[in-house]
């Protein structure tokens, strides 16, 4: 599996980082997101979900589990944010397997709370705080 690293400085850096990845990214993909509060999943999201046209950077927030686009090819776009859901059975009541049953793009935050189960192809991206305003992106699977 090829890993980079990359040091963000700004928001908007990670947000250009998030549209580059989202240039290689080819459905069916599950991207798991880990890091801690602040380290920045959602400003990465920001830049996948406008990198791959699905919808502007404004309107990414962070429910617990959106269809953000289906595309014309039918690829759907996924924003999935696990930090509010409390165990397997909730896990289970939010359906993946439906995302997981087409052609889509899957992006989840919070990612390490539980093992997905899944044989997608996966990019992992683990995100840390590194002072100030700086973020380590350390990003894996990504071809
Ligand atoms: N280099 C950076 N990359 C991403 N976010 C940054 C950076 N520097 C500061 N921030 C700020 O950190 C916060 C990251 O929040 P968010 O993306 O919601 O994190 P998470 O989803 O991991 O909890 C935002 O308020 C953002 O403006
Ligand atoms: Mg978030």
């Amino acid at each position: 599996m090829s890993a980079s690293e990359f040091l963000s400085q700004s928001p908007e850096e990670t947000i250009a980082k998030g549209r580059e990845i989202a240039a290689l990214l080819r459905p069916p993909v599950i991207v798991l997101l880990s890091g801690e509060l602040g380290s920045g999943k959602t400003t990465l999201t920001k830049g996948f979900i406008s990198g791959l046209g699905a919808a502007r950077e404004e309107e990414v927030t962070s429910p617990t589990f959106t269809l953000v686009h289906e595309f014309h090819n039918h690829c759907k776009v996924y924003h999935v944010d696990l930090y509010r859901v409390e165990g397997f059975r909730e896990l289970e009541s939010l359906a993946l397997e439906d995302a997981l049953s087409g052609r889509a793009i899957i992006i989840v935050e919070w990612s390490e709370r539980f093992s997905l189960r899944t044989d997608w192809p996966r990019v992992e991206i683990r995100l840390e705080h590194a002072g100030g305003d700086s973020r380590r992106i350390e990003i894996a699977g990504l071809e």
